[in-house]
């Protein structure tokens, strides 16, 4: 972690409620607003700068903003998996560079999204990294209902089928507000993978109907975000830690390492400056 990944707290947020399904507990699923510009880190390096990124949003604590959705696509046969964007070539100050970026729903979804606590220099982040995309079990752990999984197995959603009466281990929060998973992204052996949550969820079912965005970022249910707290970069949990309920978390992301709060049910839009990748 660099102290460049220090971001002053944002401001002026916004978002449209879309409304509340699935009890009074769960703020409403929200769609696009502009937000908030954080401070400007400068570097050079390949990619990076001002970005709009859909987020699951940050509603207490330190972290300066959400944490980054990641479009998801449900195969034939059931995995569940990320959207990599398309590979485009562009130039900047005169340099050629690739850049995955494509256009979802009227939003542009890029790779710079995900470039921020050192993961911009992650081959996971190099545009044409060879990846098939699924999201594959935690090596370093994850949920009492994974521990059949093998590592590197992919998520099949008819894992996630008891969506609407599932409770963590810990038994944190409302049991029925949807079922998690966490995963690791086009990490291979890397020393600084891509952490995610994988969450299936009726309010999220039920807001995809009316959002263009959620219709065409999520499945069947399933959300996925980039489980990498903004503030310094911890892993957050969802359901599991302890201590959540003090902070307003029972049902919602929380970092223990210092009390940031998100709300998987409420995606925002966030602007921000994400970290050139490595020449
Ligand atoms: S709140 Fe500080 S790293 Fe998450």
């Amino acid at each position: 972690m660099s102290a460049d990944d220090k971001y002053p707290a944002e401001s002026g947020r916004r978002r449209f409620v879309k409304g509340v399904v699935g009890g009074a507990a769960l703020a409403g699923v929200g769609a696009t607003g502009a937000v908030s510009m954080n401070t400007l880190t400068t570097a050079s390096g390949a990619g990076g700068g001002p970005v709009e990124a859909m987020v699951i949003e940050n509603t207490a604590g330190p972290a300066p903003r959400g944490m980054p959705q990641i479009p998801i696509e449900i195969d034939d046969e059931g995995y569940i998996k990320g959207v990599w964007p398309e590979i485009q070539t562009e130039t900047v100050e005169g340099v050629e560079i690739e850049v995955a970026r494509q256009d979802i729903a009227g939003v542009t979804y890029s790779q710079e999204w995900f470039q921020y606590c050192g993961l911009e220099s992650n081959n996971a982040l190099d545009p044409s990294y060879e990846s098939d995309n699924y999201f594959v079990t935690d090596p370093g752990g994850g949920y009492e209902w994974q521990s059949d999984k093998s590592e590197g197995d992919r998520f099949y959603v008819s894992e996630f089928d008891d969506y609407q009466e599932w409770n963590s281990e810990a038994g944190i929060g409302s049991a029925g507000i949807g079922k998690a998973g966490s995963a690791v992204w086009r990490s291979g052996e890397s020393e600084n993978p891509m952490p995610v949550t994988i969450l299936r969820s009726e309010t999220i079912e039920q807001a995809a109907q009316n959002n263009d965005w959620l219709a065409a970022s999520t499945d069947q249910g399933v959300i996925a975000w980039l489980n990498k707290c903004t503030h310094f970069c911890c892993v957050p949990s969802f359901k599991t830690a302890s201590d959540a309920p003090k902070y307003d978390a029972a049902n919602k992301v929380y970092c223990a390492c210092h009390q940031s709060v998100y709300d998987p049910f409420s995606i925002t839009s966030a602007i921000y400056i994400s970290r050139p990748r490595p020449e």
